[in-house]
């Protein structure tokens, strides 16, 4: 059997795979941070690091300082690789930023427009004026992660990644075409279409919860804050055109969770934050959807395969087993922090995969 290859059961319950990694992941800081890590570091080897802080991780110090309140507050013996970003600014030192990934702290920078979402208000408003850092990341191979939604207050919160694509990625992919963009949380048909078009450097990652939920699970019966995240989810033909992108094995597409935990609190309230806290259980509802579509053997590519190859770095050696379990497998519905308590994503469906190792 070929290095990377998924190892199916007899009855096709039980799959082995590379650990996987999670390409895009909020940790967030203090009690949050403390509460929230072990959730990640039981399956995931390694994962890129949002550096959405109050004050946002712009400097390689900022990064090497977060990095290490996160090593602090891993489980003891979890062995897990936290891969720093930094928050993209008007004022970012390309110099700095050279240094920071030649010292191997900094794996990417994360364009955030202005005011897109949580934490987002230090970022691009101008792009003339982060062309130096972002011409520098051309030169020297370094992706940039983009929260691909426009702010512009005239367009319909369900069409600016579209636009985003149309007005902003696109004229910026064509004026330094030698920079590599990875096009976080995909949530369109658009998106998945524009990479799929791309000859070279560009990629997506997509969300547990966009393969999931649609955007009836927000807004019928109720407001359901917890399923509210942004980019916020689709109609249906995008969660579709999402499921199919991730279940192909085309490499441009791999997974990013966008676990971004926020207190309850501040989430069911008048106006609640943006996240959904998928940690605890991506890997069981990513073995469901993948089974759902027939695409198991696929699972690999997406969750352990993809995303190092287009970050320049090698799969992970350790194996983790999903075994499908005849009861549905218990999560906690809350991840409970010394700041309250985080409620973790309710797929709506029963989860029966369950990773056994790892
Ligand atoms: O839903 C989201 N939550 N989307 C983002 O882009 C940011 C994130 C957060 O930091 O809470
Ligand atoms: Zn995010």
């Amino acid at each position: 059997m070929a290095a990377g290859s998924i190892m199916m059961g007899t009855a096709m319950n039980t799959i082995t795979l590379r650990r996987p990694d999670d390409w895009h992941l909020h940790l967030r800081d203090g009690a949050v941070l403390e509460g929230v890590v072990a959730d990640t570091s039981r399956h995931f080897a390694r994962a890129i690091i949002m550096p959405n802080l109050v004050p946002p991780v712009v400097t390689t110090a900022d990064a090497r300082a977060y990095r290490e309140r996160i090593m602090a507050a891993l489980p003891k013996g979890d062995r897990f690789e936290p891969l720093m970003t930094l928050y993209l600014t008007e004022h970012t030192d390309p110099d700095d930023l050279e240094e920071g990934v030649k010292s191997g702290l900094i794996h990417a920078v994360k364009l955030y427009p202005a005011g897109a979402t949580t934490n987002s208000h230090g970022g691009v408003r101008d792009f003339d004026k982060a062309m130096p850092a972002l011409e520098r990341m051309a030169k020297i191979g370094l992706p940039m992660c983009v929260h691909g939604e426009v702010t512009t207050p005239e367009v319909d919160i369900f069409d600016r990644e579209a636009v985003f694509i149309e007005t902003v990625l696109d004229p910026l992919r064509k004026r330094l075409p030698d920079l590599k963009v990875t096009m976080e949380h995909v949530t369109t048909e658009d998106g998945v279409n524009y990479i799929k078009s791309a000859r070279n450097n560009l990629a997506g990652t997509i969300t547990t919860h966009h393969l999931i939920i649609n955007r009836n699970a927000i807004l019928v019966g109720g407001i359901r804050p917890h399923y509210y995240c942004l980019p916020v989810a689709k109609r249906e033909n995008h969660r579709l055109a999402l499921r199919a992108a991730a279940t192909s094995g085309d490499a441009r597409f791999f997974l990013g969770t966008d676990s971004a935990p926020h207190l309850d609190p501040l989430k069911e309230c008048a106006c609640g934050c943006a996240g959904i806290y998928t940690s605890v259980n991506t890997m069981s509802c990513l073995a469901h959807v993948f089974e759902q579509e027939n695409a198991l053997d696929r699972l690999e590519a997406f969750a352990s395969l993809n995303g190092p190859a287009w970050y320049g770095l090698a799969p992970n050696e350790e194996r983790i087993t999903m075994v499908k379990r005849d009861q549905p497998v218990a999560f906690p519905d809350k991840r409970e922090t010394a700041e309250g308590p985080i409620t973790v994503f309710d797929p709506m469906f029963p989860l029966h995969w369950d990773v056994s190792e790892g």
